[in-house]
Parts: structure tokens; sequence; C-alpha cells
């Protein structure tokens, strides 16, 4: 997955140290359409400072093989992320599964794309047996591309998450990724 070619002209490619000022655009660009489905957020976070601090975080954890952390970018930059965060080897090999797209760039394929090549990563480079994706049952359009990418419900977690500074029951889904019966 060092870089994929997804629909409307997007790649999907690793995040690197000189995409801070381009994300924290991108989160302020698309802060209200994330608002109900992200952690609140303080003002730091919107801010080039604040993302290359992220971003230093991630390519650390990346460097110690416990994330994989890509960007969705366009012509006009970056319009979205997928990453697989909390890689566990020894009899789990699981990863969690987390992404946003531009809300101007919904519903052209782009997350489901995305997340087919970060399954095909997930299985054939990293030798991962397994990803997991938590989501508020009310985001419709997260559900519908896990569905579509095979991803099953294994059931609810109460208080999971706290998403918008509420905790929330989320459902936890699951792909198997060397099993196609499963
Ligand atoms: C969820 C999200 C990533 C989907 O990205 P996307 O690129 O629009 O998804 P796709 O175009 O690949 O759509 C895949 C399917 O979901 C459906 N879908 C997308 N948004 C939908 C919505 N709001 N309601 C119902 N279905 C929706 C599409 O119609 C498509 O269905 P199909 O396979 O039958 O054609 C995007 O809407 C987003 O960033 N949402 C806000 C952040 C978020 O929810 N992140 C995930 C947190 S768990």
């Amino acid at each position: 997955m060092s870089s994929t070619s997804l629909p409307s002209g997007v790649r999907l490619r690793p995040l690197a140290t000189a995409d801070a000022g381009a994300l924290a655009e991108a989160y302020r660009a698309n802060r209200t359409h994330l608002a109900p489905w992200e952690p609140h957020r303080d003002e730091v976070f919107f801010t080039a400072a604040g993302q290359a601090d992220r971003i230093s975080a991630s390519l650390a954890a990346a460097a110690a093989g416990t994330e994989v952390p890509r960007v969705l970018a366009s012509a006009d930059g970056i319009v979205g992320i997928l990453n697989l965060t909390g890689i566990v080897r020894g009899p789990f090999l699981s990863a969690h599964v987390g992404y946003w797209v531009d809300a101007g760039l919904q519903g052209r394929g782009v997350c489901s794309a995305a997340l087919t090549a970060a399954m095909d990563h997930a299985r054939d480079h990293l030798g991962l047996h397994r990803l997991q994706a938590s989501v508020l049952p009310h985001n419709a359009g997260s559900r519908a591309v896990l569905t579509r990418a095979g991803f099953t419900v294994i059931g609810t977690a109460p208080s999971y998450l706290r998403i918008a500074g509420t905790w929330q029951d989320h459902l936890l889904y699951q792909r198997i990724l060397d099993d196609p019966d499963l």
C-alpha cells in the first residue's frame, strides 16, 4: 500500500511529516462534517503545529510496527485518511481500521476502494488475520462501507468511546482476512 489509485483522482499514500499544514487545512474544512463522528478536538488540533505533533507520534508508531497511517490525497490537497492502528501480533494478528473522506467527495466509492486496498495490505504484507472497526449505530455511511467490504457485526460495546464529548455505545465490526467464508 505504498501508493494506490482510487476513484475521483484520489490517491492513498503514506502519511508524511510534510503533510502537517495540508492535514490541518483538511480538518478545518471538514470540521462540521466530522464533529459527530470524532472525539472532541481542541483548537490546537486544527493547526499545522498540532498536526505535526500527531504526525510524529503516528510515524513513530509506524516505525514500531503498531500503525499504518495513510492519507487520501488529491490535486486539491488532503481529502481524507485511512489508518490501521493498534496492530497486535502473536495469536491475535489484528488491527483497528479508521477513516474519513472529505464532505465533497462522499458517495463516489473513495472510502470503499481505500478500505479494499488496506485489507489487501493487511493480509498480504502485514500477515494480519483480522481487522476491526467500531461504529456509532446511527452512522449509516460507515456501516454501509463496512458491510460492502464484508465486515460483520460481532457485538455492541456499551459506552465504548467518547465521541463528540459523550460516551457512546458502538457496534463492533470485524473482517477475517484470511478466510473467505468468514
Ligand atoms: C463514512 C464515509 C467514510 C464514507 O465514505 P465514502 O467515500 O462516501 O463511501 P463510499 O462512496 O465508498 O460508499 C460506500 C457505500 O456507502 C453508502 N453510503 C455512503 N454514505 C452513506 C450515507 N450517509 N448513508 C447511507 N449510505 C451511505 C454508499 O452509497 C455506498 O453504498 P453502495 O456500495 O451500495 O453503493 C464518509 O461518509 C465520512 O467520512 N463520514 C464522516 C466520518 C466517518 O463517519 N468516519 C467513520 C467513523 S466509524
